[in-house]
C-alpha cells in the first residue's frame, strides 16, 4: 500500500507495507544498500514458510546469498547465536559492503540486528518481519539485542535497519494466540498517542480478527507510522518520548519474569496496561471510564485482563526495581494522561502499585 522513509540523525530506514512486499525484497535492498553478499537469518518455523521466496527475491536481484537457520524461541537470542552468525559471516568473507537480512519475529530481528551492529563495527541490515509484534513494534526503531543471564535484552545497540519490508500476508500463517498477543502493542500505540485509533480498534475488531487483508494492512501501516514518528524524534530513548512506548511494560515485564516466561510478551503487556491504567486512575491522570474502555478493548481482542493464578506483589516490585527503566532507584511508569497522551512518573506509591497488580491476578 505504501512506502516511506523514517529519518534518523545519521541514517534513514525505508519502510514498505504491502501484500507481496517479501517478493520485492531483493530489488529494494539492492537499490538501497548495494550489497555484494547477503546473509539471511531466520528460524526453523519461519524459514520453512518463507525462506525460499525471500532467497529467490535476493538472488533475482543478482545478490550472492547464504542462509543461516536457527532454532525458534527466545533462548536463541543469545551471544552464542550471535557467534554462530559471526562464524558464517567469516566463512562468507562478508565485509563492510555486505548486508544481513532478518526474516522472522522480534527474536530473529533483534539478534540479526545485533550481529549487524557489531560485525566489522556495523554493516547494513534489513528486516522482513513475519509476526504482528514485529510488524508493529520490534522491526521499527533499531533496538537490537541479545539476552544475558542477568536479564532480557541487556546486551545490545541502537542500529537502524536500512529497509523494513512488511508483507502483512505473512501473518496468516500465525497461530491465533500469537496473532492476538501482538495486537497488545497496537492497542498500546492507540492509548499513548491516538484516541481515534482506539475507536478504530473497537470498530474493526471483527475484521482484524478475521484477518481482512485491507484492514490488517491498515493496522500495520498506522502502527508503523505512529512508532516511526516517536523513534525518529527520540532515537535513543533520551527523553520521555520514546519511553512513552513503555506503557504497560513496567508491570508487564515484571509479570513476564514472575511467570517464568510462560505467557506471551503481548499477553503480559496487556495485563501490564490494565494495571498501569488503574495506577493512572489512582494518580488522577485518567478517568475510571477511560480506563474501563481500554480494559474492555483489550479483553474484546481476547487478550488477558486478569490472570487466573495469584501474583506475589513483593516479587513483582522486586522485578520492577531491576528493570532498565529504573532511574535513581525509583521505578518509572509511563502512564496515560487522558487517552492519546502519556506522562512519565517516578512518584507512584508502592501501595498504589500493589493494589493495581493485585487487581490483575486472582
Ligand atoms: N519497543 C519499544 C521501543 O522500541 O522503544
Amino acid at each position: 500500500m505504501s512506502t516511506f522513509d523514517i529519518p534518523f540523525a545519521l541514517s534513514r530506514t525505508r519502510v514498505a507495507v504491502r501484500p507481496g512486499a517479501l517478493q520485492e525484497l531483493g530489488p529494494a535492498l539492492a537499490e538501497l544498500a548495494r550489497p555484494t553478499k547477503v546473509l539471511l537469518v531466520s528460524d526453523e518455523t519461519v524459514a520453512g514458510l518463507f525462506a525460499e521466496a525471500t532467497l529467490e527475491s535476493l538472488r533475482g536481484a543478482g545478490l550472492e546469498v547464504a542462509a543461516l537457520v536457527l532454532p525458534p524461541g527466545d533462548a536463541t537470542k543469545s551471544l552464542a547465536s550471535a557467534d554462530r552468525i559471526y562464524d558464517r559471516l567469516g566463512e562468507m568473507r562478508l565485509a563492510r559492503d555486505g548486508a544481513l537480512v532478518a526474516l522472522g519475529g522480534g527474536m530473529v530481528s533483534d539478534l540479526t540486528g545485533f550481529a549487524a551492529a557489531t560485525w566489522m563495527r556495523g554493516v547494513a541490515f534489513a528486516i522482513c518481519p513475519t509476526t504482528v509484534e514485529a510488524d508493529v513494534d520490534a522491526a521499527i526503531g533499531g533496538k537490537t539485542a541479545v539476552n544475558h543471564l542477568a536479564g532480557k535484552n541487556l546486551v545490545g545497540a541502537f542500529h537502524q535497519p536500512v529497509l523494513v519490508q512488511i508483507d502483512p500476508e505473512c501473518l496468516r500463517t500465525l497461530p491465533l494466540r500469537d496473532r492476538v498477543a501482538g495486537l497488545a502493542e497496537s492497542i498500546k500505540h492507540a492509548v499513548i498517542t491516538d484516541e481515534p485509533f482506539l475507536s478504530w480498534h473497537e470498530a474493526q475488531r471483527e475484521r482484524v480478527l478475521a484477518q481482512d487483508s485491507g484492514v490488517l494492512t491498515e493496522l500495520v501501516e498506522r502502527n508503523v507510522r505512529i512508532k516511526a514518528d516517536v523513534v525518529s524524534r527520540d532515537e535513543q530513548e533520551r527523553t520521555a518520548l520514546r519511553a512513552s512506548l513503555n506503557f504497560g511494560h513496567t508491570v508487564g515485564h515484571a509479570i513476564e519474569s514472575a511467570q517464568g516466561y510462560a505467557l506471551r510478551h503481548g499477553e503480559c503487556v496487556a495485563l501490564g496496561m490494565v494495571a498501569e491504567c488503574r495506577i493512572a486512575v489512582a494518580m488522577g491522570l485518567l478517568s475510571a471510564a477511560d480506563a474501563d474502555r481500554v480494559v474492555q478493548c483489550i479483553g474484546a481482542y481476547g487478550l488477558p485482563v486478569r490472570l487466573d493464578t495469584p501474583l506475589n506483589e513483593d516479587e513483582l516490585l522486586g522485578y520492577m526495581l531491576r528493570d532498565k527503566k529504573v532511574a535513581g532507584g525509583k521505578v518509572r511508569f509511563t502512564l496515560p494522561n487522558g487517552l492519546g497522551a502519556t506522562v512519565l512518573r517516578d512518584d507512584v506509591p508502592d501501595a498504589v502499585v500493589r493494589t493495581a497488580c493485585h487487581g490483575v491476578a486472582l
